[in-house]
């Protein structure tokens, strides 16, 4: 069956925020400690940051991580972390049952990030901890010198402040599993009062307040209106967060859950817009998708877990090609709604639920789901075009495919990002485009495809799914036609004249 959809150079949608293609390093397993950091592996560099995983980082492109948690976050004490590392204490991180020697805090994460080419975004704890913990830190980030805590961080060899720009106001403040657990209106008014302070100690931040740590949450929905009822005009983005798994084998049923988040987006957007009505406000709060992934592949394994380790293999998932055909779609959703989702944080960077897995003392290697966040990342900078006309569906997997499409920051390109989503079929794919000029042309088409969707990445076999190139595509007037092969994830580049 063959599909035609139109795409108009006048049609836009939105640009992308670019903190869309952000990531995430909690504290958790081997994320920070023989992941980010590892004194003495061969390509650990004076700082003992593995250099392997700062270049396949770089290769992601990812403009902002967020930090230090997490559900780590709700006991952390930002001060254990700073100063001589010989001073620091090790204590007990009650979130993932592990110990947390404290050799990496928020110094060295600003240095890392300096290394990795992106930018910060720090989570504060308001599980155990709150406003004044909060505004101190915030003051040790980022204020010039002169004041205890600036003076404090001077002390530390960081003379210049480290300008942190966007700060989470918690996380998963809903959940029972969280370290501080909160009502709707008691996490409210904490969110208020911490971001009152916060703002009036450094006036050019943005705040993140926590939405549901999931749409599956029984009082999602109540918890978005109680919560932006206390704190709407102090905040200026409201956090979701989804993870998605093929736990009954249901393979289609797996490829067709991006669609669900993109009703989750729309359902959190007129929570906002709602309460911004009810408080006749004309400032709107928009999105920040900061924990975004496939989880479930480590669960059975992770409760056999022996506890109090440090950096414990917990939430190491090794990904499928079905699994990236998933994250792909993902990503297609989130620029479907960069309108309103204005950061995502896919979660997380390295060995825990990562797109970047190493071993101790070894090698590093990129999993089935680093292709196509990297190349969404890299080519989906510019504007999002709206697609016109309508993707058939089945009941199978709802949607036949999954597209997105966005312009380049210069005009001279047009990337497609597509998932077919069926399982046997190639997909003959039309395009009208409109208002494009002539001598729009193909300039390249990649696939990731697999005849085994369970294939997987590994330490011996690192290259065991990976993107190739594809022939075929074409502009001919003013039809863009291309086959996609069947359970595919594609991205056509298409030069602009
Ligand atoms: O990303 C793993 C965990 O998932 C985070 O710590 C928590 O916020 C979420 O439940």
């Amino acid at each position: 069956m063959t599909t035609t959809l139109t795409l108009d150079n006048d049609y836009e949608l939105s640009p992308v925020d670019p903190r869309l293609f952000g990531g995430f390093a909690e504290h958790l397993g081997r994320h920070i400690y023989t992941g980010m950091v590892e004194p003495g592996h061969e390509t650990a560099d004076a700082d003992g940051f593995r250099t392997d995983v700062l270049e396949l980082v770089r290769e992601l492109n990812v403009p902002i991580v967020r930090y230090p948690g997490g559900n780590f976050v709700s006991g952390y004490n930002w001060e254990d972390g700073v100063g001589a590392v010989e001073s620091r204490p090790r204590r007990l991180d009650l979130a993932w049952h592990s110990t947390e020697p404290n050799t990496f805090g928020t110094n060295e994460f600003m240095r890392w990030c300096e290394k990795a080419n992106t930018e910060p975004m720090l989570a504060v704890n308001l599980g155990t901890r709150g406003a004044d913990a909060a505004r101190n830190l915030v003051e040790y980030c980022n204020h010039p010198g002169g004041t205890y805590w600036s003076d404090l961080r001077r002390s530390h060899g960081v003379a210049a402040p480290h300008k942190v720009k966007t700060w989470c106001l918690g996380n998963e403040m809903d959940g029972g599993w969280q370290m501080g657990q909160k009502s709707a209106t008691e996490y409210g008014a904490l969110a208020r009062e911490t971001a009152k302070l916060m703002k009036w100690t450094d006036s050019t931040i943005e705040t993140i307040v926590c939405g549901s740590s999931s749409r599956e949450m029984a009082t999602f929905g109540k918890w978005e209106w109680d919560v932006l009822q206390e704190c709407y005009e102090n905040v200026d983005y409201l956090s979701l967060h989804v993870y998605y798994g093929n736990r009954d084998g249901n393979t289609p049923r797996f490829l067709a859950k991006p669609d669900s988040m993109a009703q989750f987006i729309d359902e959190a957007i007129s929570l906002c817009d709602a309460v911004g009505a009810s408080k006749k406000q004309t400032r709107k709060i928009n999105l920040s998708f900061d924990e975004w992934n496939v989880w479930f592949h480590s669960n059975a394994q992770d409760k056999k877990m022996q506890p109090w380790q440090v950096a414990p293999p917990l939430l190491e998932d090794i990904y499928t090609m079905e699994d990236a055909l998933v994250l792909g779609g993902m990503l297609i959703t989130l620029l479907n709604r960069a309108d309103r989702v204005k950061i995502g944080c896919l979660a997380q960077l390295v060995n825990v639920i990562a797109p970047i897995m190493t071993a101790p003392g070894g090698g590093a290697w990129r999993q089935t789901i680093f292709y196509p966040f990297a190349q969404a990342s890299n080519n989906g900078r510019g504007t999002v075009l709206r697609v016109g006309g309508t993707i058939p569906e089945t009941k199978e997997v709802g949607k036949k495919f999954a597209l997105a499409a966005v312009r380049s920051e210069q005009g001279d390109k047009l990337t497609l990002f597509v998932v077919n989503r069926e399982m046997t079929e190639t997909l003959p794919l039309n395009l009208t485009l409109r208002g494009f000029g002539d001598g729009a042309s193909v300039t390249k088409h990649t696939v990731l495809q697999h005849d085994n969707l369970k294939a997987r990445n590994t330490e011996a076999e690192p290259f065991a799914v990976v993107p190739r190139e594809i022939t075929g595509a074409s502009v001919t007037g003013e039809t863009l036609s291309a086959r996609l092969p069947p359970a595919s994830w594609n991205v056509l580049e298409i030069a602009l004249r």
